[in-house]
């Protein structure tokens, strides 16, 4: 079920085009219904621990599922942020190998992690977005690839198999962000990287506050995080202060109390993927972004880089100004770097594209 077929479980769409799941996906009446039964279960119950530790596991097992992996290579994280400031807590930046490869089209949150790195001995280096450039940065000196899997400021689907493929050629862990496309498109983690990174704000349809973190297998017994807390003991009710004992699986990269309500709501937002499937939400995308691509070409607006996943960017004279534009006709999108950012998602339906388009043609002053 996509397109007008579950639209009206999002009630965004009742007077707004929604095109902005690259900032935050819509609300659905399912993680609603699930904040009101973390709330009605405080209202009961008081505080319902246990249930929480349940709820986090559901969560973990959810994400395995998408991601084709095992719970037990998974971290349940508050942000991609905590999960790779973890991560690189486990790693060591002396001596021959101290490097981190990192894109241009980075987040800024890897970006800025990376540099906190050079406080420990590593060095970064920057390079452009193909493997072509990547290949010329990775050799042993190489601690840690990064790679964004989808642009958040262009949209550009990274070749996240070849990059992958030179961090492996050189001993090298390679670093997937996959917020802007897991949920849009298939990913699996173990084939796509040694650790994947993402989060339910985007286009797993739930709120700020829940992200996950899937390790290669085998790969978790090899690092050991300084970053940790409580939930990341080997038995979290054991309530020891003796010593450091990390949970012999990615649990060890869980830290303090869950993120209880953004955990329910993920579940939801979660299933209401998994129960579509993510083939067929790309496999609807896709056919909207070739009909966003089509309409653009005739009315002349240039696109920042070829439109392979859900995100389509603009080129714009002023894309705050085209925002607040397309916004007058009810276009909810966002913008980054001179680009008007439009994403489709399940939801989004041949009328919402067609809706866009016009905006546009109406702001054509506004296009680069
Ligand atoms: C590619 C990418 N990575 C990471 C993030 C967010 O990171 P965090 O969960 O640390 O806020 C975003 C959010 O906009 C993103 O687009």
């Amino acid at each position: 079920m996509v397109g007008s077929a579950i639209r009206d479980r999002f009630p965004v769409f009742r007077d707004k085009v929604y095109v902005n799941s690259c900032s935050q996906g819509a609300l659905s009446d399912a993680v609603r219904a699930a904040y009101e039964e973390y709330l009605d279960g405080w209202d009961e119950n008081g505080a319902e621990w246990e249930h929480w530790v349940e709820r986090s596991e559901a969560a973990r097992a959810a994400f395995a599922a998408l991601l084709g992996a095992s719970a037990d290579d998974v971290a349940i994280q508050t942000s991609v942020s905590a999960a790779v400031s973890g991560l690189v807590s486990a790693l060591q930046f002396r001596g021959e190998r101290n490097r981190i490869v990192i894109s241009e089209n980075e987040f800024p949150t890897i970006g800025q992690i990376a540099h906190a790195q050079e406080l420990r001995g590593a060095e970064v280096v920057q390079v452009e977005p193909e493997p072509e450039a990547y290949a010329a940065a990775i050799d042993e000196r190489t601690a840690l690839v990064a790679s964004t899997f989808v642009s958040f400021r262009t949209g550009a689907v990274h070749d996240i198999d070849a990059i992958y493929g030179l961090a492996r050629e050189h001993g090298a862990l390679m670093l997937v962000d996959g917020y802007q496309g897991i949920g849009a498109v298939p990913l699996g983690a173990a084939r796509a990287g040694d650790v994947v990174v993402g989060g339910t704000v985007k286009y797993l349809l739930a709120s700020a506050g829940l992200s996950f973190m899937a390790l290669r297998p085998g790969l978790v017994e090899e690092l050991v995080p300084v970053q940790t807390g409580w939930f990341a003991d080997e038995n979290v009710f054991d309530m020891q202060i003796e010593r450091y004992r990390p949970h012999r699986s990615a649990r060890r990269f869980d830290a303090g109390t869950p993120p209880v309500p953004n955990i329910y709501a993920g579940v939801a937002g979660v299933g209401l993927i998994a129960a579509v499937g993510v083939p067929a939400i790309q496999a609807h995308v896709r056919g909207l972004v070739e009909r966003l691509v089509a309409g653009l070409d005739e009315i002349g607006a240039r696109v920042a880089a070829p439109p392979l996943g859900p995100l389509v960017c603009i080129r714009s004279t002023d894309a705050p100004a085209l925002v607040a534009a397309v916004a007058e006709d009810d276009v909810i999108a966002s913008e980054r770097d001179s680009n008007l950012r439009v994403s489709l998602h399940l939801y989004n339906t041949d009328e919402d594209v067609d809706a866009v388009l016009a905006s546009l043609a109406r702001n054509r002053a506004l296009l680069a």
